[in-house]
């Protein structure tokens, strides 16, 4: 049998969690090249992530680092370009909505590479967020589509996208489960933290609607420090920086029962998560661990790529507001209902057999 040359391209934190589950699978049916664009590059954003999820190093880190939208695609479009050109994979795997998916997906374009985009099909609906214009673009260049779930698969016949469109489930799901079978020291990790499993909140903050300018970080310091519960808080560096700016760390960091850190690998993440009574986050992909672990989750912005959680009664969506922000956590539970929509923790095996056929 053929074995194919498959190029994997990861580059932002919730890339490499992504990566992990398929990267073993993608071994069985091929030759499988790990390029890091190097968007984050810093010990807790990256290096930690390859060592708890045991993904193989990366044969090729493009250093593509930060910088504008236009500087880190434009690095990424000439990096990748070379790597396209003197290894010529059969197929090249991007993954989500960063400028790291789409700078590959475009380099891959236009050598004519087939491209195929796990998390395809997702909709944020607002054009303004940078993820939104590389969740769209990608999905018009890639010849396979594989989907988390059934809205997405409506979102790309919408957009008149039917080929190639593959519902394989959620890779999160299958790297969920695994690093939670193999964590026993779970609750260790959350004491460390300061707090005590099922007592306290997690909140993480990092869109640039959210932490750029200065009003909405302030309301959401305001939110965090009046919660009537200690709150663990793993910081973003963007974030970090931003609080620094505005002058905000001190009045967030001296707050009774908040508790800061910088950011957190993926299993302590996963055991605050589990632990936590509540989520307060920007980010998409806590928003979707938070339903799994059936934790209630309230996400400060006005949209989500992850509209399930939202319509089953888990995921409250509050604008940046103080008063809004404590009145939509004020006794919340969650959802009456929890319909299993993200898939059954083997969409890493429906990829790989999509892709083993016809690449
Ligand atoms: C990116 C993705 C976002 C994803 C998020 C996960 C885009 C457009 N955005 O946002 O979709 O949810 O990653 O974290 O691709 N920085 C460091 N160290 C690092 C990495 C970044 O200090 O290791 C700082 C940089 O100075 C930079 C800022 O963090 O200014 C933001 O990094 P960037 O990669 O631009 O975007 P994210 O905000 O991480």
């Amino acid at each position: 049998m053929k074995r194919h040359r498959i190029m994997s391209v990861v580059g932002a934190r919730p890339q490499f969690v992504k990566l992990a589950p398929l990267s073993p699978r993608l071994r069985e049916i091929g030759e499988e090249r790990i390029v890091h664009s190097g968007q984050h590059y810093d010990y807790e954003m990256s290096r930690l992530f390859f060592e708890e999820l045991e993904i193989p190093d990366p044969d090729r880190h493009l250093a593509i680092g930060s910088g504008t939208h236009a500087e880190q695609l434009g690095r990424m479009l000439a990096a990748m370009e070379e790597e396209l050109v003197v290894h010529r994979p059969d197929v090249l795997v991007v993954f989500g909505d960063t400028n790291t998916t789409l700078g590959a997906a475009l380099a891959a374009a236009k050598l004519g590479v087939p491209i195929a985009h796990v998390e395809a099909g997702v909709r944020g609906f607002n054009r303004h967020e940078p993820e939104e214009t590389n969740r769209v673009l990608t999905d018009r260049l890639s010849a396979w589509c594989l989907v988390p779930t059934e809205a997405a698969v409506g979102h790309l016949a919408r957009e008149g996208i039917t080929e190639g469109v593959h519902r394989v489930g959620d890779v999160m799901v299958d790297a969920l489960r695994r690093a939670r079978a193999g964590d026993a020291s779970a609750d260790d990790r959350v004491r460390a933290m300061g707090v005590e499993p099922g007592g306290y909140a997690l909140a993480t903050f990092h869109r640039p609607a959210n932490v750029d300018e200065e009003a909405p970080l302030t309301a959401i310091v305001e939110a965090l420090a009046a919660l009537p519960m200690p709150i663990v808080c793993p910081v973003h560096p963007r974030t970090r920086a931003r609080l620094e700016a505005f002058g905000l760390a001190h009045a967030l960091e001296a707050a009774p029962g908040v508790h800061l850190s910088p950011p957190v690998g993926y299993l302590t993440m996963l055991a605050l998560l589990g632990g936590a009574r509540l989520l307060l986050t920007d980010s998409g992909g806590l928003q979707k661990e938070a339903y799994i672990l059936d934790v209630p989750c309230i996400t400060v912005s006005m949209q989500t790529a992850w509209e399930e959680t939202v319509a089953s009664g888990w995921n409250r969506l509050v604008p940046p507001d103080a008063a809004a922000i404590a009145a939509a956590a004020d006794g919340f539970a969650g959802g009456a209902t929890h319909p299993d929509v993200y898939g059954d923790g083997h969409a890493a095996e429906a990829i790989r057999d999509v892709l083993g056929a016809s690449v």
